[in-house]
């Protein structure tokens, strides 16, 4: 049974937030505050290609409950862009180079809508929303990822988390619908992972460096660089905890769900109840 997600429309205050708190809003020091910050600017521009890909396919689909879950995917997808847009600005207003690496992200996949196919592109996003159901996952369940960070931020983060966890499978089941589930549909999907993965890591970290560069305030010396490679691959870091969840989807016969981790979703009812607007309630998406 198809889980149909839902569309909050929340407003965390991230423009309220000291811009001075950008690069270091992250309590394990500059690069892990700008490991985010990385991140956070590919959210809008990849998350309109997502839905872009989506959509492409919505017209094929039949089963009511799947289009209802892609009305709530494109819906969540697209607050999730506004709010990172927000955060976005903050990263502007702190003097980095947000627009250039914004413009670089739009120049990259337009390139990608322009050359490649319809079934290419949702195997695209289909490897981006597997990072980031992977990346939900752990910043929902593993404290020392967000815990004493700048709380409109972590707040932002673990909504932005409870949502990718809760339509993890959407774009997925579209493709199984209208690509399929043969081992040509398998190979692209498998194909587009280990493609993807490796240039989008390279290109956050690549960001990052022009983060950290550009930030006047961050501090010399290795300590934070030390904090930064635990953060990523300690015993409890974020990149080491994605390698037998990233291999889990070269089984031929994956689905985000085999994972159930729908209780992990509830950490957005308090979420919703601190920073819903008062003037949208949160509703089911038709
Ligand atoms: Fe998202
Ligand atoms: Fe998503």
């Amino acid at each position: 049974m198809q889980l149909v997600p839902i569309r909050r429309d929340l407003d965390f205050g991230i423009d309220r937030i000291d811009r001075d708190l950008a690069g270091r809003w992250h309590p394990r020091g500059f690069p892990v505050s700008h490991f985010y910050n990385a991140l956070s600017l590919f959210f809008p521009e990849g998350e309109r290609f997502f839905i872009h890909s989506v959509r492409h396919f919505r017209e094929r689909i039949e089963d009511p409950e799947l289009k209802a879950a892609i009305t709530a995917f494109i819906g969540q997808e697209a607050m999730h862009g506004r709010e990172h847009d927000q955060y976005n600005d903050l990263i502007r207003q702190a003097g980095l180079p947000a627009d250039a690496l914004e413009r670089y992200i739009s120049t990259l996949l337009g390139w990608l809508k322009a050359h490649l196919g319809p079934s290419t592109q949702l195997s695209v996003t289909l490897a981006l929303e597997h990072f980031t159901a992977m990346l939900a996952h752990l910043l929902l369940s593993e404290p020392g990822l967000l815990d004493g960070a700048e709380p409109k931020l972590r707040a932002l983060w673990r909504w932005h988390a409870a949502e990718e966890t809760e339509h993890k499978a959407v774009a997925f089941d579209v493709y199984q619908a209208a690509v399929g589930r043969g081992a040509v549909a398998y190979t692209l999907r498998s194909g587009a992972f280990a493609i993807v993965m490796p240039l989008f890591l390279a290109h956050v970290l690549a960001f990052q460096a022009q983060l950290l560069r550009a930030d006047p305030k961050r501090p010399r010396g290795m300590r934070q660089w030390l904090e930064f490679g635990r953060f990523l691959g300690g015993r409890r870091g974020m990149l080491r905890q994605m390698i037998r969840p990233g291999l889990d989807y070269f089984r031929p016969g994956f689905h985000p769900w085999d994972q159930n981790n729908r209780a992990l979703i509830e950490a957005v009812d308090e979420l919703a109840a601190t920073y819903s607007r008062p003037t949208a309630p949160i509703r089911r998406a038709a």
